[in-house]
């Protein structure tokens, strides 16, 4: 018997129950409902408390996709965790994750891409499992922006939100993740970065008062990279598996902002019924954004068995992905 491909077995996701809306946020900063909703999509993100960390929702995800898959913790062969935000610069998140689970059979280390982690991660879990490292992963895109966003910079803090998604990936005979693309171009680093708190920057008193631990962002240039770069591994992914864009059933994008996802979908023919969208929800999760999308199309009843799903990811980096699952 001939197991060939890796298949989704189960989704899930989690995100804090504080609610900020595009109203509250008009007593924080220079602001209104009006140019948020029609720039970005965006009416309301979810917000950590100080006491929940990246991990927490990590956990919460992780836990509600295995339970569904009816898989145990201890089943795990691989954790991957994609994170900007993670509880810590070391250890990884993803270990804290395997401690939190007791998943004792499992390697774990976390994976930075920028906003297209997850389908960075998703595409490194799908080789590793089909290259014999073991039978079981979890990839999980995890993230609490809030607190690295400047909280008086009204051009990024309304942008972005936090919390988990996460699959739980297994081999089986059916068709499952049939093709991934993923791309990078550092000459666009700047583009979007937290300048402050590695080698570069150590944490100072110089650093604090610039403000430098905190996003800081070109939104024009990453708004014309994003439109291009989605078209692009779209296309990309499709060819690589030999199906046509047609047949998508489900497109589910990196929900950063409705027109980015509204443009990349018109430049590749894809009909808006076949558009997931929540950004209006969460704003801009990161590497959590399009598992969260994911978990949610399969809860909803958005994505059935045997569907054709197209999941494309950018980010930082400047870093793009895309996966083409045979649900
Ligand atoms: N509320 C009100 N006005 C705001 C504002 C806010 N929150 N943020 C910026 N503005 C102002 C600007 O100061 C500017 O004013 P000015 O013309 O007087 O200088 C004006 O609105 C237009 O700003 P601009 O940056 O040109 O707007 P835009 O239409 O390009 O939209 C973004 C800005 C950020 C929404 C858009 O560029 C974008 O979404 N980029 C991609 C960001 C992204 O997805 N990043 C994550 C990638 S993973």
């Amino acid at each position: 018997m001939r197991e060939q491909w890796v298949r989704v077995l189960a989704t899930g996701s989690s995100v804090p129950e504080t609610v900020l809306t595009n109203f509250d946020l008009e007593k924080m900063v220079e602001t209104n409902d009006e140019w948020i909703t029609t720039r970005t999509g965006i009416k309301e993100r979810r917000i950590a408390t100080s006491q929940e960390t990246t991990a927490t929702f990590a956990l919460q995800a992780a836990k509600e996709a295995l339970c569904r898959a009816g898989v145990s913790p201890e089943e795990v062969d691989l954790i991957i965790v994609a994170t900007v935000t993670p509880d810590m610069l070391f250890p990884s998140t993803a270990c804290l994750l395997q401690r939190d689970l007791k998943a004792k059979n499992a390697c774990a280390f976390d994976l930075e891409a920028g906003c297209t982690g997850f389908v960075y991660a998703l595409a490194v879990a799908e080789k590793y499992l089909r290259g014999g490292g073991g039978r079981v992963a979890l990839v999980v895109g995890a993230e609490t922006l809030s607190k690295i966003v400047d909280w008086q910079d009204r051009s990024t803090c309304v942008l972005f939100g936090d919390g988990a998604g996460a699959v739980v990936l297994g081999l089986g005979e059916e068709p499952g993740i049939l093709a991934t693309y993923l791309g990078s171009d550092g000459n666009g680093a700047s583009l979007l970065e937290l300048p402050a708190g590695g080698s570069r920057f150590p944490a100072s008193f110089e650093t604090i008062t610039q403000r430098l631990h905190y996003i800081k962002m070109n939104g024009n240039e990453v708004f014309k990279f994003a439109v291009r770069v989605m078209e692009e591994a779209s296309n990309e992914v499709i060819h690589r598996a030999g199906v046509n864009i047609d047949e998508v059933d489900t497109f589910i994008p990196h929900q950063a902002n409705i027109r980015i996802i509204q443009s990349a979908a018109k430049r590749l023919g894809i009909t808006e019924e076949k558009i997931f969208v929540n950004v209006h929800k969460y704003g801009n999760t990161s590497s959590a954004s399009v598992p969260i999308a994911l978990d949610e199309a399969v809860q909803e009843g958005r994505v059935r068995k045997g569907d054709l799903v197209l999941l494309v990811g950018f980010g930082a980096g400047l870093t793009w992905g895309s996966a083409l699952i045979r649900w």
